[in-house]
């Protein structure tokens, strides 16, 4: 008894292993490639979602992890969003680590975005969030989404969503909750305007 479940044990920390080593690491030129479906909405600088009306978020630059986790919860529903559910859909999870290799391959932003809003207010309320996100939103935990550049209505949505409880996640649920609306368009103003932050991908 105690045996086989031993026996199980090991063959299921080997299995993992196996696995783990089988899913080799992201091929940035594959990756790109594989953007090409992607491209028509998130590597055209300035495109919209159509309604609500707001930014397509910048990927280009954005940490891998954080990527691969987002594709899963759009994959999964649990994330909701019509248009990235049918487009991270067919994902396997090759594409996924070839898509975010080639995300996070993007060098930063040569300059500052103009911001329009208080940026000043919110780096005074982004104390809380320097932790995982870094004092100027280019944290390097991979998991967590660097928001340095990121479209300000993009941020401002994407709170909104966390505060209202149509983007689920107990981390950033817990964060927006207490934020007012201004919290939430100066802390937006003062993440978007931070130096070498996320860029739009260039596709040539
Ligand atoms: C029709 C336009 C459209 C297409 C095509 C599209 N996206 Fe998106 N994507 C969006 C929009 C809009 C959002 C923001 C949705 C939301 O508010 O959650 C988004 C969000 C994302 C995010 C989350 C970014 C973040 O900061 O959380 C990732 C990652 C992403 N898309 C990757 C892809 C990939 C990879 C493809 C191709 C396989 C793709 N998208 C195709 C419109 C598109
Ligand atoms: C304990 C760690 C932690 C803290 C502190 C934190 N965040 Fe987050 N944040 C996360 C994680 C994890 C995610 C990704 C959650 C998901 O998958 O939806 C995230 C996502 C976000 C997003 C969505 C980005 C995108 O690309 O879609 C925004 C905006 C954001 N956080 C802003 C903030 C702000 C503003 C604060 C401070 C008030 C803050 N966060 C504090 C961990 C944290």
């Amino acid at each position: 008894m105690i045996r086989s479940v031993l026996r199980q044990l090991l063959v299921l920390g080997i299995g993992g292993i196996l696995a783990g080593g089988a899913q080799a690491a992201g091929d940035i030129a594959a990756g790109k490639s594989k953007f090409a479906t992607c491209a028509g909405c998130h590597a055209i600088p300035g495109y919209t979602n159509a309604y609500p009306t707001y930014h397509v978020p910048r990927l280009g630059g954005q940490h891998a992890d954080y990527i691969i986790a987002a594709l899963k919860a759009y994959q999964s529903g649990e994330r909701k969003h019509p248009t990235m559910h049918a487009n991270a859909f067919s994902l396997d999870e090759q594409a996924m680590q070839d898509i975010s290799a080639y995300l996070a391959s993007f060098p930063a932003a040569a300059a500052p975005y103009p911001v329009q809003g208080d940026a000043t207010a919110g780096k005074a309320k982004s104390v809380t969030c320097a932790a995982c996100h870094g004092a100027d939103g280019n944290g390097n935990i991979s998991l967590y989404p660097r928001l340095a550049g990121q479209h300000q209505d993009y941020l401002r949505k994407a709170l909104g969503d966390y505060q209202s409880g149509a983007r689920k996640n107990p981390i950033m649920g817990g964060m927006a909750k207490p934020l007012s609306s201004q919290d939430v368009a100066d802390l937006a103003s003062y993440f978007a305007s931070q130096p070498k932050g996320l860029v739009t991908v260039q596709q040539e």
